[in-house]
């Protein structure tokens, strides 16, 4: 069935949104984008990703041309329109069409391109893949030096996906200077004990809206959280890893280079924060 997608203020069936050449997030990469999920057809953590959405843009001088007010009628209206129950709406946000290709950033009455579009996950909650876990490689973070900046510039996490897959593996897993930085879409984390370690925010990593309600949700729970960098040797010799992302929630890494974590199977602490995360969001999901 056609999805009914956004451009620019209007709502199109898939086939007639078209956006130009010269648009800057097609020639430049210039353009930053938002993934929020749906549960029970209502949207997840929306204000944190509208809270990020807005960052992102003022980090690259651009305007942000939506209120989060308008765009949490926007998603939801695309949600209502593609009769979404479990899903992901996919933002991104541009700095426009110049006319023509240039380095350097247009005027800013050139207006942004807006677009935005439904992916249907039936699966979501019951994903298989959190059953069994992910298995992960770890390969060098050759990725710019501002990735706290949601940007549409994703060629080297593509790639590493795509020697995941090569490698027979779900993921990979940046590292830098010898510590793990995060996952190729996800943020990366070990448990030793009662303890939760994830890498610190800074402009290594993003800043994951999912990273942070898990770890809110982990705190209340009486879990120590360390945020802190650690290395693939300390992730294999840990009593379980997981990565989160809006579009995984909590996933179990059961496996890194090759090297069971912990059981070999999702373990006790992954599976219980997926528990709570998905029950706290089903609450909060407006
Ligand atoms: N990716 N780190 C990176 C590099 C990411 O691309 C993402 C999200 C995350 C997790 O952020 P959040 O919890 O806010 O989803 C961490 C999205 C899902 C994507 O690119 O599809």
């Amino acid at each position: 069935m056609s999805r009914t997608v956004y451009l620019n203020g209007e709502y199109l069936p898939e086939a007639e949104a078209k956006v130009s050449i010269f648009d800057r997030g097609f020639l430049m990469a210039d353009g930053v984008y938002e993934v929020t999920s749906v549960l029970d057809g209502k949207l997840i953590d929306f204000a944190g990703h509208a809270a990020r959405l807005e960052r992102s843009l003022s980090e690259l001088d651009m305007i942000n041309p939506v209120t989060a007010d308008d765009l949490a009628a926007m998603f939801r209206e695309l949600v209502r329109l593609n009769r979404i129950d479990q899903g992901m709406i996919y933002l991104q946000v541009t700095r426009g069409n110049p006319g023509d290709r240039s380095f350097v950033f247009p005027d800013v009455s050139v207006p942004a391109t807006v677009v935005a579009f439904t992916q249907d996950v039936p699966n979501l909650v019951d994903a298989p893949a959190a059953k069994t876990g992910f298995k992960v490689i770890s390969i060098p973070d050759l990725r710019w030096a501002r990735v706290d900046i949601k940007t549409t510039q994703l060629l080297y996490p593509s790639m590493g996906k795509m020697l995941a897959k090569k490698a027979g593996v779900d993921d990979s897993w940046f590292v830098k200077d010898g510590e793990v930085t995060e996952g190729t879409s996800n943020n990366a984390y070990i448990v030793k004990g009662n303890r939760i370690i994830t890498r610190q925010l800074t402009t290594d990593i993003l800043h994951g809206i999912t990273r942070a309600s898990v770890l809110r949700f982990a705190a209340e729970a009486q879990f120590e959280i360390e945020e802190r960098p650690f290395t693939v040797a300390e992730a294999q010799a840990a009593d379980e890893a997981f990565s989160t992302a809006a579009t995984i929630f909590v996933m179990p890494v059961v496996e890194i280079d090759g090297q069971p974590v912990g059981s070999g199977k999702p373990g006790p602490v992954a599976t219980r924060l997926r528990e709570i995360y998905i029950d706290e969001m089903r609450k909060t999901a407006a």
